[in-house]
């Protein structure tokens, strides 16, 4: 079965019937990867450009390593030591790179909607890396992976979104997934930091961690995103982690079990400590090696769209 589209733009862009196909393909791409031989050449000649305008470790990486394991040809572009920094425009760049016959490109960038834009002008398919605030399309793909292999599937499941909500393209691309595939989603975080439009995305709020630590069979812990942030949203971090931090204290207290994700990067000691994001209920590493058979399955996925 062909996906609905030919891009990757946001999960908002796609259908359940998408999601449950790339769990599917992902489900053998995960079997692969743990095989003495990881390689398989399902895109042979077909090339990747890695188009970095923003930071980034694990999705970067993790792209790389899927495109590898496809034997994709990749090319790899880091804005901080391009043209861009000489005035080239966003557009410019990508066309001179897609004049080097690039079929496929793989994009982060600070700006929302900057992949939308680019798929109104190029050829080449597009995944979203990472748009500004907007979403991380690949980022709920494993998150949701990694919640169906250890609940066996999302209907009814219970998720909580911990943190800055406000400036999350992963809270985003979670609520849409979620919501799709039937689980249950609320929100927690300082009110300042949830968006007063949270009610349209079909999602509960509250201010309160320890009672929506009781009402979730699992917690996505986020990140506070400083460098998005040009006003005080909160007075201090070591404020913020008094009232918001997962510590093991507060999950003994629970007396339950509790699935902890986190999508990285960590700030230990602030949204979580060391002690709880090296538990036994933590699934972080999982979610990492997932991201690897998901990217793998949305790339081989949309290049039978080419
Ligand atoms: N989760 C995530 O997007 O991490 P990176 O910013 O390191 O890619």
């Amino acid at each position: 079965m062909p996906l609905s589209t030919r891009h990757l733009l946001g999960i908002k862009y796609i259908e359940r019937e998408d999601i449950e196909q790339i769990f599917e393909t992902a489900d053998n791409f995960k079997e692969v990867i743990n095989r003495p031989i990881k390689k398989v050449p399902s895109l042979r000649d077909i090339t990747i450009a890695n188009l970095f305008f923003e930071n980034s470790t694990r999705t970067r990486l993790s792209f790389e390593l899927a495109e590898k394991r496809l034997s994709a040809d990749t090319i790899n572009f880091s804005a901080g030591s391009s043209s861009v920094k000489k005035g080239e425009t966003l557009l410019d760049t990508v066309n001179n790179i897609l004049a080097m016959k690039v079929d496929m490109v793989v994009m982060r960038h600070p700006m929302p909607g900057a992949p939308v834009f680019l798929g109104k002008h190029i050829q080449a398919q597009i995944v979203n890396a990472g748009d500004g605030t907007h979403e991380h399309p690949t980022q709920a793909l494993l998150d949701g992976f990694s919640l169906r292999e250890k609940f066996g599937e999302l209907k009814g499941l219970r998720v909580a979104i911990v943190g800055d909500i406000l400036h999350s393209r992963v809270a985003l691309s979670n609520i849409f997934l979620l919501n799709k595939m039937g689980a249950e989603v609320r929100v927690c975080g300082p009110p300042t930091l949830i968006p007063k439009y949270i009610h349209s995305l079909g999602v509960g709020v509250s201010y309160d961690l320890r009672q929506t630590l009781q009402w979730c069979d699992a917690a996505n812990m986020l990140r506070i995103q400083l460098e998005r942030q040009d006003i005080k949203y909160f007075p201090s971090l070591r404020e913020y982690s008094l009232l918001y931090q997962l510590n093991m204290p507060l999950l003994e207290q629970l007396g339950k079990p509790l699935v902890i994700m986190h999508p990285g990067p960590i700030n230990r000691g602030v949204e979580i400590t060391s002690e709880v994001a090296d538990s036994e209920q933590a699934i972080i590493l999982e979610q990492v090696e997932n991201g690897v058979a998901v990217r793998m399955a949305v790339l081989y996925l949309l290049a039978g769209m080419g």
